[in-house]
């Protein structure tokens, strides 16, 4: 059982979208185990998308992803990291299929709506980065 971490973004929030987009993760099944809203801060911005530092806009999505707090979920789930990104739709919303997230929901390559971790590595890390001792729970699914 693999879990991921999800963040609801600024835009999720700011077009109240936030109980559609957990209630798709829920449908498909997956276990919330774990689950806060907060401010992102440069600092931690810097190392979750240090893989994006160098981009001319780097300021631009840091700015957006610090313009109101997000929600961080940890979801649980069989191959869930790979099954979350399907239901996400590709970072580009415009190139997002409709019926996914980002294609239902999203605007554009930025405001799109949800992160959600790329693999088994980034989960781990990620898992570290936003949640402390404590805050993940072990919930049996059903
Ligand atoms: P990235 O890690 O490449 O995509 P994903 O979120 O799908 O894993 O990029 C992180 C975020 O940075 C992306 O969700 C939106 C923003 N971003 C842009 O605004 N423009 C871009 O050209 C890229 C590559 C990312």
């Amino acid at each position: 059982m693999e879990t991921t971490v999800i963040l609801l973004k600024p835009d999720c929030l700011a077009a109240a979208k936030a109980g559609e987009v957990i209630g798709r993760f829920e449908a498909a099944g997956f276990v919330i185990r774990g689950c806060k809203m907060m401010q992102l801060t440069s600092d931690l911005l810097r190392e979750h998308y240090s893989h994006l530092l160098q981009l001319p806009f780097y300021p631009e999505i840091e700015g957006f992803m610090m313009s109101r707090p997000v929600i961080a979920m940890a979801i649980a789930g069989d191959n869930v990291i790979e099954r979350v990104r399907d239901l996400l739709g590709p970072t580009n919303s415009t190139k997002a299929p409709k019926g996914t997230i980002r294609g239902d929901l999203g605007k554009d390559v930025m405001h799109n709506v949800v992160h959600a971790s790329d693999g088994l590595e980034t989960a781990a890390a990620e898992l570290k980065r936003f949640f402390a001792d404590g805050e993940l729970f072990d919930i049996p699914a059903g």
